[in-house]
């Protein structure tokens, strides 16, 4: 057999690096250099290929040389493909500098919104605004006088206990401070420092021990009503509820007390609303416990009121129709846009 002369394919390999000179030097966009590389270093019945497969019929000892010949042109072509490639992008690119369109509309800018219980909260607050309670706050960091004892709860009451709580490793004077667990805190420090008649509202986290399910979480948030006016009575108290619950949740929602007992509160009551037909527990409530009014100063004997404080989460879980209120903190988007 006649082993193919070096020679011929020295020559046949410098023809086609020539070639693709050529035509990687004339492309004038994306579709002609495809063509160009398809013709040149295709993978299969691409022209380099071809010579590759002459190498197998060399003489033996040429083969050696003929290789690194064959790798030369191969990389060389490989860099005039590269080298059209960065052309053709820069020129894109200055191509679409020189050429905006300003008539086409723009990309929408993607709008966001507020948190479903920031909605609640405000909700909340403005819906009460209407009933005349104004909207305060109060430290999120209490101490055992606002958190506990102004409200009732003495120092061997389970309500303090640690397990319950969060207290700090922080103490003002011998008294250690914690994480409020209610906000029934800020009936206090509004008290302490206004004369009747008053009507507010609170909206807030607090926080306690209590292990995450459906519907608990460890930080919440509560909305804590108070009223302090002559005369008042749990049949107003009940009619505030039953307004708010209507205004909120919308349509005809009906208000039960369930008997119950807070320190700071006497009566004390449970609230259950029903809608759609069943019946949900949303907080306390209560007639002011004599014990409170003279704890901020006020005669007992000549002031009365009332005060609820409901679960925001709960609430909000209901209008929403949310299962497991776990939800609104687990800070998924997909679960967060609808609302
Ligand atoms: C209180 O916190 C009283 N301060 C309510 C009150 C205010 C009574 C004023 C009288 C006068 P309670 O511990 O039941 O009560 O909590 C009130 C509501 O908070 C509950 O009904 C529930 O809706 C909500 N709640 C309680 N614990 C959690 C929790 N771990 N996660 C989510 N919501 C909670």
């Amino acid at each position: 057999m006649t082993a193919a002369p070096l020679a011929a394919f020295l020559a046949e390999l410098d023809a086609l690096r020539a070639d693709a000179a050529a035509a990687f030097a004339a492309v004038t966009d994306s579709s002609a250099l495809e063509a160009a590389r398809v013709e040149f270093v295709g993978a299969r019945g691409g022209r380099l290929k071809a010579i590759q497969k002459l190498l197998g019929g060399l003489d033996v000892a040429d083969k050696p040389a003929a290789g690194k010949h064959f790798n030369d042109a191969k990389t060389a072509i490989a860099d005039l493909l590269a080298a059209a490639q960065a052309r053709l992008a820069g020129a894109t690119a200055a191509d679409d500098g020189g050429g905006i369109d300003v008539t086409l509309p723009g990309d929408p800018v993607p709008r966001g919104h507020f948190h479903p219980l920031t909605q609640t909260v405000r909700r909340v607050q403005e819906i009460m605004g209407r009933l005349g309670f104004e909207s305060v706050d109060g430290p999120e960091v209490e101490d055992q006088w606002h958190n506990f004892e102004a409200l009732a709860i003495p120092a061997e009451h389970p309500a303090r206990d640690p397990l319950d709580n969060f207290y700090l490793a922080v103490a003002r004077g011998s008294d250690p401070l914690l994480l409020r667990s209610q906000t029934s805190t800020v009936q206090i420090r509004v008290m302490e420092q206004r004369e009747p008649p008053l009507r507010i509202v609170s909206l807030g986290r607090v926080y306690r021990p209590d292990t995450a399910d459906a519907t608990h979480y460890p930080m919440f948030h509560q909305v804590e009503g108070l009223l302090v006016e002559p005369g008042t009575t749990m049949a107003h108290l009940k009619s505030v509820l039953r307004l708010f619950a209507s205004s909120f949740l919308g349509g005809d929602v009906h208000v039960r007390f369930r008997p119950s007992f807070f320190p700071f509160t006497e009566p004390s009551v449970e609230v259950d609303m029903e809608w759609g037909g069943r019946w949900v527990e949303m907080g306390g409530a209560g007639m002011v416990d004599p014990a409170v009014l003279a704890a901020v100063g006020y005669d007992p004997d000549a002031v009365t009121g009332f005060a609820f404080g409901l679960g925001v989460e709960r609430i909000a879980a209901r209008r929403y129709g949310v299962a497991d209120i776990r939800d609104f903190y687990r800070n998924d988007v997909r679960f967060l846009r609808q609302f």
